[in-house]
């Protein structure tokens, strides 16, 4: 795909080796990410970063990624800061705001709104999450994790992994891009813990095995976790259920902790979640007893968030080669803080 103005809509538009470009470009973002060099290549630009559901991460990172390489972010949250809430329509909210913004990031809690707003968009649109459909830069940001993770044990490649997805894999957007990303790569193995009201989509499931990968699909969590190198653990997600009533008879089904981490992982095996993790005493799908565990990657997952979205803000406006020409040394202190 050409990259400079396209929409980043789904996970499926990208091909194994766009992928490894953009972790290549994500790389390259570590000094500007890690506060060592300042670059003002996007002076002058504006992100709309237009999140109508809940965030922390995404909102947050993306603006701080476009912040990061120069550019200014106007941002709205929520349906009620905005002419959503009086009937306007995404299609006139998208010609709208494109006229104000060199590049729109949408979070939206219906599926396929974001490739909505996005037809009736004048500049590239970033889908940061659509209802439980995809969320393509969150699978971005797990692999490239997962990579890195993986170097650090002195381990190399996605291929052969076996990766347990754990927890809704029904509502969860994160493990639905995840899923349809790993289909680019070969002879993986994959164990689907859920309830079984909460399970996988069936056609995701069947282009997984499509792709040649081995999938089991299991609702019982602690033997599951036999010989996992990446346990990806996903929250309830309550807010896509029809009731409450119904997301409580699952709430708390799945509690990966310190004793069930040691009886049945490996001792490597990469503590993966997309967060926010429900810590709630009555939820607690990753126990806070885990914290300290190096193979947490939970953090480190989070903050490779923003060098992933500076690479996809870096290629869609076609200034990566121009990145380091526009850059320079901070003047303030930095403590060493990513590791
Ligand atoms: N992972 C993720 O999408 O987190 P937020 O909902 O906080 O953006």
């Amino acid at each position: 795909m050409k990259f400079a103005g396209s929409h980043i809509l789904s996970i499926s538009q990208f091909e194994r080796a766009e992928i490894e470009h953009i972790f290549e470009v994500a790389d390259r973002m570590a000094p500007y990410a890690h506060r060592q060099r300042i670059t003002r290549v996007l002076d002058g630009a504006i992100l709309g970063n237009m999140f109508f559901e809940p965030s922390t991460r995404t909102r947050i990172s993306f603006g701080c990624a476009f912040n990061l390489l120069g550019g200014e972010v106007r941002e709205t949250t929520g349906f009620e800061a905005t002419s959503l809430a009086k009937g306007e329509s995404l299609y006139d909210t998208a010609r709208v705001l494109s006229g104000y913004s060199d590049v729109i990031v949408m979070r939206h809690p219906a599926g396929g709104s974001v490739a909505e707003f996005a037809a009736a968009s004048r500049v590239p649109v970033i889908n940061g999450g659509d209802g439980a459909n995809e969320h393509p830069s969150q699978a971005l940001l797990d692999l490239y994790t997962i990579r890195k993770e993986l170097q650090h044990q002195g381990r190399d490649g996605i291929d052969g992994l076996h990766i347990a997805m754990i927890g809704d894999l029904r509502y969860g957007r994160t493990v639905h891009s995840l899923s349809k990303l790993l289909c680019l790569f070969s002879n993986i193995q994959l164990t689907l813990i859920s309830p079984q009201e909460l399970r996988m989509p069936a056609e995701i499931v069947d282009a997984l095995r499509s792709a040649g990968h081995t999938v089991v699909e299991s609702d019982t969590l602690e033997q599951s976790l036999a010989h996992v190198d990446i346990a990806y653990a996903t929250r309830i997600q309550e807010e896509r259920f029809a009731t409450l009533d119904e997301a409580l008879l699952y709430r708390g089904r799945y509690r990966l902790n310190k004793k069930i981490y040691t009886q049945f992982c490996q001792p490597n095996t990469v503590i993966m979640h997309p967060l926010p993790r429900d810590s709630r005493a009555e939820a607690n799908e990753l126990d806070n007893d885990l914290n300290d565990n190096p193979n947490l990657a939970i953090f480190r997952q989070a903050d490779n968030g923003v060098l992933v979205r500076m690479a996809l803000f870096a290629l869609i406006l076609d200034v990566v080669e121009q990145v380091d020409s526009h850059a320079r040394d901070v003047n303030w202190y930095t403590e060493r803080r990513f590791e």
